[in-house]
């Protein structure tokens, strides 16, 4: 493959949306010299506070989406609820990378279940539902529980209900407000895991160690690096994640949540072509972060190495949990991260804190 010509530092980087992903990537890119421009639909924005440039626009607004274009080098995402249109739109006039191949899939759980399954790669079973009658026939053949979800636009829990035998299945096709959706198995999982990869422009790539992740109530709450797994489990979740990248033809970072079930196989959850949160420990742990890599692949510069120096643990901060902010400043091994919003709700990420512990200092200690 032949690799596109860098673009050294100085350049501008794009990048869709303004949430704390953006944020990071643009500190990292201020680190490496360069520059960077958001686009986003929101006034104030956490990405917005770091970087050079910001247009507030519809994501529809082609006159500001061709301005945009003509001032950066290189345009990238920070998440996947972008619609495919506008990303279209800007292919034709700058790289965008990763491209719409990769958001299309990636944001539509119908269409990512398919891509995994064409590979030969587990999912939980599922089933397509386009109305209540679907949704009959869907639970009759999966059994409960199930969990239905959106098949678009869903984040943190939020799109998703779950079904148990006396589920009253019309208020909850009703309560979804969708069109589409898909019903899923509940799997009973051991634990949560995620795999990051990140690939160059030229096919390159790098993995960074798997990590075990806890969600409560449907959110991220920890991620532990590195995930206590038998390397054979490691290494296939690392090719799962590595062979997503190369289908897609990413160029950037992908995610994928995976679950590992009792009897020892993995079963694919969903991806994110994008920085992930459960990629942050990667900042105060690696030797490249998951944000220093995604701005080294879209510039078609060398990745970085992704090895962890550290094992570490990060905790979200969501909602209130932010207030205690001086208690983390005042913990040795802790590192604090705070995404500078203005308003704190609950459900909110409202910042992150990763703590650090010898290396393989943790991998004995969960087993
Ligand atoms: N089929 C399933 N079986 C068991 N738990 C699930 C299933 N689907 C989702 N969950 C739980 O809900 C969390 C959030 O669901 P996910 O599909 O990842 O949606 P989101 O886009 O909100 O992250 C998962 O990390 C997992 O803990
Ligand atoms: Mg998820």
């Amino acid at each position: 493959m032949s690799s596109p010509r860098p673009i050294p530092p100085g350049g501008t980087i794009g990048i869709l949306g303004g949430g704390q992903l953006g944020r990071m990537t643009a500190l990292a890119a201020a680190s490496l010299g360069y520059r960077v421009h958001i686009f986003t639909p929101e006034k104030e924005s956490p990405a917005t506070q770091v970087s050079d440039a910001v247009t507030v626009a519809a994501y529809e607004d082609e006159e500001a989406l061709a301005r945009f274009a003509s001032k950066v080098d290189v345009v990238t995402l920070e998440f996947e609820n972008i619609p495919a249109s506008p990303v279209r739109f800007l292919e034709g006039k700058v790289p965008v990378r990763p491209g719409s191949k990769a958001l299309e899939t990636a944001q539509d759980r119908l269409a990512e279940k398919r891509f995994f399954n064409d590979l030969g790669i587990a999912t939980a079973p599922w089933a397509e539902v386009a109305s209540l009658s679907d949704l009959k026939q869907a639970v009759a053949k999966i059994g409960t529980p199930a969990i239905l979800k959106t098949a678009r636009l869903g984040y943190d829990g939020k799109g998703q209900a779950k079904i148990g035998p006396t589920t009253d299945l019309a208020r909850v096709w009703a309560d979804l407000r969708t069109e589409r959706a898909v019903l899923e198995g509940f799997v009973t999982f051991e634990r949560e895991i995620s795999a990051l990869v990140a690939r160059g422009p030229d096919g390159g790539w790098a993995a960074w160690d798997i990590v075990e992740n806890v969600h409560t109530h449907h959110i991220l709450d920890t991620t532990t690096a590195p995930a206590p797994l038998t390397v054979a489990l490691h290494d296939q979740a690392v090719a799962i994640a590595h062979k997503a990248a190369e289908e897609l033809g990413l160029v950037g970072v992908l995610a994928v949540e995976m679950f590992v079930t009792a009897d020892g196989r993995l079963l694919v959850n969903e991806m994110a072509p994008r920085p992930h949160n459960s990629g942050h420990w990667t900042i105060d742990a690696c030797l490249t972060s998951q944000f220093e890599q995604v701005v080294r692949a879209v510039c078609a510069l060398p990745l970085g190495t992704p090895r962890r120096h550290s094992d570490a643990v990060m905790t979200n901060l969501i909602g209130e949990a932010a207030k205690d902010w001086q208690t983390f400043l005042q913990e040795p091994q802790a590192k604090l991260h705070l995404y500078g919003k203005t308003e704190m709700r609950p459900g909110r990420k409202m910042g992150h804190v990763t703590r650090l512990y010898p290396l393989d200092s943790l991998r004995s200690k969960v087993h």
